[in-house]
């Protein structure tokens, strides 16, 4: 009979069903490497501490590294047989060294060894996927460079609103990635933790070092209560969150350029790379990235509620329900860090139609709120009193089959005599837009200055 090395009085054969419900290995096999490290180093102190021979930490370090190159390079697979990575490991380094590899799991349990695999591999790609967001907002400030003074119709409840720049437009997207980056970074630092030697709940009577396995890991401390660190998924949620929110300003994004390219809008026209057709309608190039860009937006949501659920009603310390952190968070980072390739190289290579863009904004009346404005300062009129007249104005204009922009001094002055000839500046679109000069605006030299500002967060950050 076939004993579990993981069940000390457990003498029958699992049930296959329970097998099938309890192995982690098919997915946590993703971890390999986090697990030979996390051996390595704990090895390591063992033997500094006198816990077990230099000679098995010879052993023992020579095994697992040999297992961390056969099973990166495919000569081992991790197939089913094993509850998870944690035994499967064992079991073959085990069977590589002998007795020696049997010591590596004093003074440990899976319990921290879990939490500190899974630690690590969400840290690093905290890290990993705050390098794509620089080089994605590197991005919007490269099309920002060229669009400074690139007209578009600024917008609020999806109409026209105020002239902006599409440099702008592009920048607001920077800002938010920025705050996800943030994000992504701070979580990094809260969680730079180490669970090794926090054992299964409760710490371990040997004599252990968790600074030297801490600082081996590249942890920046040791977690200080054993009981709270087995059973702590709070980095697993925080990336999980962080992720959500910076997909779903990926998917806000999306909707823009999916509108933006129809022939309504015709604002961008996406590369032919970024395209796709339809099987039947031999016209069709349609744009299926941004579709799923928004549409996986649904599984990062789903990853963070389900953990965020899973975790709720589990007393301390750690619970086998915790198992189900893994699947949720591996998908959400995979999702992300794809979708952030595959946007930049998206934008990067999408043509700006810059003439299309430009005459959207003669429609709508863009300038409106400059006339009021002009009477404001010019007329000295109590603000809504110039908001009535403007609105005046803006049915003369649609009388007249014109954008508010395309009247002339006569006709302005037929409605009221106290316009000076100079309101025909106010109410250009360019000027309009570059009027907007206070802090964070929209004119092309305020969007100048906050592309600078965003390079030089950039440098700062590299
Ligand atoms: N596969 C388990 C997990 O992912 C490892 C920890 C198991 N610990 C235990 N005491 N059964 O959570």
């Amino acid at each position: 009979m076939k004993k579990n090395i993981a069940s000390a009085r457990i003498n029958i054969e699992s049930s296959k069903l329970l097998k099938e419900l309890n192995d982690s290995l098919p997915f946590d096999k993703e971890l390999f490497r986090e697990d030979i490290i996390g051996s390595l180093a704990h090895s390591k102190m063992l033997a500094k501490q006198g816990i077990i021979s230099s000679e098995d930490l010879e052993l023992i370090t020579k095994g697992l590294n040999e297992l961390l190159e056969d099973i990166e390079s495919g000569k081992i697979e991790l197939n089913e047989g094993d509850e998870d990575i944690h035994m499967a490991i064992e079991r073959l380094l085990t069977a590589k060294i002998g007795d020696a590899a049997k010591r590596v799991h004093t003074a440990r349990s899976r319990n921290d060894q879990v939490a500190t695999d899974f630690r690590l591999y969400v840290l690093n790609n905290n890290k990993e996927i705050a390098r794509l967001l620089l080089e994605l907002i590197e991005s919007f400030i490269n099309i920002s460079k060229e669009h400074s003074d690139t007209l578009l119709p600024g917008m609020t409840h999806l109409q026209h609103a105020q002239p902006i720049n599409f440099g702008y437009h592009m920048l607001a997207y920077a800002s938010m990635f920025k705050r996800d980056y943030e994000r992504f970074m701070s979580s990094y630092k809260r969680n730079n933790i180490s669970p090794l030697g926090c054992a299964a709940l409760a710490g371990t009577p040997h004599p252990i070092d968790r600074e030297l396995t801490t600082n081996e890991l590249g942890f920046k401390e040791p977690s200080l209560n054993c009981l709270d660190t087995v059973s702590d998924r709070d980095f697993a949620l925080e990336i999980l969150f962080n992720i959500a929110t910076m997909m779903m300003h990926i998917s806000r994004l999306s909707e823009e350029i999916i509108l933006w390219s129809t022939s309504e809008f015709k604002f961008v026209t996406l590369s032919d790379k970024h395209a796709t057709g339809s099987s039947i309608m031999p016209q069709k190039k349609n744009p299926d990235i941004p579709e799923l860009l928004r549409g996986k937006t649904g599984r990062v949501n789903g990853n963070l509620v389900a953990l965020l659920t899973v975790m709720k009603g589990l007393p301390l310390a750690y619970n086998k329900d915790t198992q189900e952190d893994k699947e949720g968070v591996f998908d959400s980072v995979k999702t992300a860090k794809l979708s952030l390739m595959v946007l930049k190289e998206m934008i990067d290579e999408m043509q700006v139609n810059k003439e299309n863009m430009e005459a959207a904004c003669r429609v709508g009346h863009l300038s409106a709120t400059d006339l009021a404005d002009y009477m404001v300062k010019n007329l000295n009129m109590p603000f809504r009193d110039a908001y009535h007249l403007v609105g005046n104005i803006v049915n003369k204009a649609e009388e007249l089959g014109k954008d508010i922009s395309e009247l002339t001094y006569e006709e302005l002055s037929s409605i009221d005599d106290r316009f000076a000839k100079d309101v025909i500046e106010v109410l250009d679109i360019r000027n309009s837009m570059n009027a907007r000069e206070s802090f964070g605006g929209t004119s092309t030299a305020k969007t100048i200055e906050q592309i600078e500002i965003m390079s030089n967060w950039i440098e700062s950050q590299k």
